[in-house]
């Protein structure tokens, strides 16, 4: 059954559709200077079959399909963001389904891999996912997501500190319903939900995207990252804004540049034999 937090989600990703993959694609992975979209498709590995939980405008399945995978298919809650999957010259031939992860709409054994990028961490159930993941996955087939939640670092840190008392202010009836599940944060608890249903432990890699960018640019990275921001009038985020500016001016670069960045995660197992 759809929950408030997903109804959320819905209605915001019907919004804004294409808001996250604008976001990703302007970072690069230090030490690798790729998008996390193609640092983490090379991981997964050369899957032909692929299915993206919450695929978003499938900017992921683009990635994989650059990459050799002939059979992708994507399920997402919003209209508005599988539509623009469905425009992508790559995913002409994609099966993309409106729908929840904790009911995947695709026949058992059908994929190599189940994969999921940034949107774990936002769901409910997580015990039903996994267990629909283990279902339409091939024997020894792969699971794998980046998850957020492991912190920020330069402005992104500033923001987060300087935005948090003002989303925590945000009145009850306005605040995001996101679900979410923490134990996406650590490897041990990926392990507790997926080992139940036949996974092998996790690899773990933490991965840091750098976003250094003009403050302006920063500062738009900054609050279409936390779905929070979108609940602050525009007093507020005025006044966010002005302190922002003034709290990371002494972290600007000679040419202009504010150094951020944030942390994020990807796990990776298979179905054990
Ligand atoms: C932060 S965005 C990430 C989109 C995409 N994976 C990317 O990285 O570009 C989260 C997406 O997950 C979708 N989503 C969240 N919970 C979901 C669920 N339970 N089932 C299917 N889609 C879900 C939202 O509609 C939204 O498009």
């Amino acid at each position: 059954m759809t929950t408030p937090g997903e109804l959320w989600l819905r209605e915001y990703h019907d919004r804004k559709p294409d808001s996250q993959s604008v976001l990703i694609e302007a970072g690069r992975v230090v030490g690798d200077g790729r998008t996390s979209y193609d640092v983490f498709a090379e991981r997964v590995g050369n899957a032909r079959r692929v299915v993206d939980l919450g695929c978003g405008d499938g900017a992921l399945l683009a990635t994989f399909a650059r990459q050799g995978a002939e059979n992708l298919a994507g399920i997402d809650l919003s209209a508005g963001e599988l539509e623009l999957a469905a425009q992508r010259p790559e995913l002409r031939a994609a099966q993309l389904k409106q729908g929840r992860a904790q009911e995947l709409p695709f026949a058992d054994k059908t994929f190599d891999a189940v994969v999921s990028h940034m949107t774990l961490m936002l769901m409910a159930d997580l015990e039903q996912v996994v267990a629909e993941a283990a279902r339409v996955l091939a024997p020894r087939g792969v699971f794998a997501a980046v998850v957020g939640g492991d912190g920020a670092i330069g402005a992104t840190e500033v923001f987060f500190e300087l935005a948090k008392p003002r989303f925590d202010a945000v009145p009850e009836e306005r605040k995001p319903r996101i679900d979410g599940d923490r134990r996406t944060r650590s490897a041990e608890g990926f392990d507790e939900f997926l080992a139940p249903v036949g996974f092998e432990p996790v690899a773990w890699e933490q991965i840091v995207v750098d976003f250094a960018a003009p403050p302006e640019r920063v500062w738009a990275t900054c609050c279409e990252t936390l779905y929070p921001a979108s609940t602050l009038d525009d007093a507020q985020l005025a006044e966010l804004r002005a302190e922002f500016a003034e709290a990371t001016r002494g972290l600007m670069t000679d040419d202009g540049i504010l150094p951020a960045a944030v942390r994020l995660n990807i796990a990776r197992t298979r179905l054990a034999e």
